[in-house]
Parts: structure tokens; sequence; C-alpha cells
């Protein structure tokens, strides 16, 4: 299991280039919560961040969600990588297919993912759509203004709490997180 073979599976299956910043973003988030949680998984936690919506372009997520998870596995499969914690934390990122959260790796894939895309709609709120002008207070603030980013799964986001880890501090960290490669998210 490498980062370099995990980036290039991600470039040879997915086409959409906001699916590929997102998993970046997805990436930087899980290496963070593993340093907190899991230090010896960083690299099993940030990889399955970068290939948790590996079938992307594979799946028709809209006709059939709960071929979201399983499909990205057989294609990990079938590249001979990664391991049977790594597909179960992708599968059960995805509740549609019925694979159930057992572990902090699960859980926490299941809440860094909705949180990137919800740290990114508040970015470009700003009249600078910078990711460095984010406040952790907005994205408290935003949490509870239901209408907002509505697609963004509070419930997973918040879930973070089951890990003992307060919400303030969950969306301070991926914040923090993902500055560090505002570079590569282009905000
Ligand atoms: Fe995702």
């Amino acid at each position: 299991m490498n980062r370099e073979k995990a980036i290039e599976l991600i470039n040879t299956h997915i086409t959409t280039p906001h699916i590929i910043k997102h998993s970046y973003a997805v990436e930087s988030v899980m290496r963070a919560l593993a340093k907190k949680i899991e230090p010896e998984n960083e690299e099993m936690w940030g990889i399955a961040g970068l290939l948790h919506d590996l079938d992307n372009d594979t799946v028709d997520w809209k006709s059939d969600m709960s071929l979201h998870g399983p499909k990205t596995i057989e294609i990990l499969k079938n590249e001979n990588f990664g391991n049977e914690e790594m597909y179960h934390a992708i599968c059960a990122h995805n509740p549609c297919n019925g694979t159930k959260i057992q572990n902090k790796f699960d859980r926490a894939l299941y809440a860094a993912d909705p949180i990137t895309g919800f740290i990114t709609a508040i970015a470009l709120v700003y009249p600078d759509k910078r990711i460095s002008s984010v406040k952790v207070k907005s994205i408290t603030k935003r949490m509870k203004e239901t209408r907002f980013a509505a697609g963004a799964n509070r419930e997973a986001m918040k879930s973070i709490e089951k890990l003992g880890i307060d919400f303030s501090d969950f969306a301070k960290l991926s914040l923090d997180a993902m500055v560090e490669i505002g570079d590569i998210l282009g905000l």
C-alpha cells in the first residue's frame, strides 16, 4: 500500500477535477484524525481518504447508490491494492450499501467525507474565496443553518463526537488540514 500508487489510481479512475480535489481534502482530514486517534495507522487512514470515491466515474450513484463503495473495492481488488480494514471503512462511508460503522477508522471516514465539502462551501461564500479566511466559528454556526450546504450530512459530521472529539475541535482540525493543502484544493 503506497500513496504514489493511490494517486495513480485516482488519476486513472476519476476524471472530475472537483472529485479529485475532494479526495485530497478527505486524505488531509483523515491524516489529521489518525495523528490524534491512531497515529500508527496514518498512512492507511490517509490512503482510504484518497480512494473512498474511486468509483465516482464507474457507478451511476443516482441510479444505484448501493454500488458506491462495493464498486471501489472491486477496482482495488483488481489492482491488488489495499486491505480488508480499508475496504470496510470505504464501504461504511456510504450507509446505502448496508455496511455498518464498526470502528474508529470507519467513523473517521464517515465524518471526514462531508466536512470537507462543507468547509469548501463556507470558503466559497467569503469575498476572497480563500480557505485561510474561514473561521472555526463560522463552521459551527453554519452547522445550525440547515439550508446552507444542505447536502452536507450534519449527522455524519457531528458523529465524530462518538470518538470523544468535540465537533468544534474536529472543525478546527479539518480546517487546518485543508488550509495546508490550499494550493492543491485551489482555495
Ligand atoms: Fe466523498
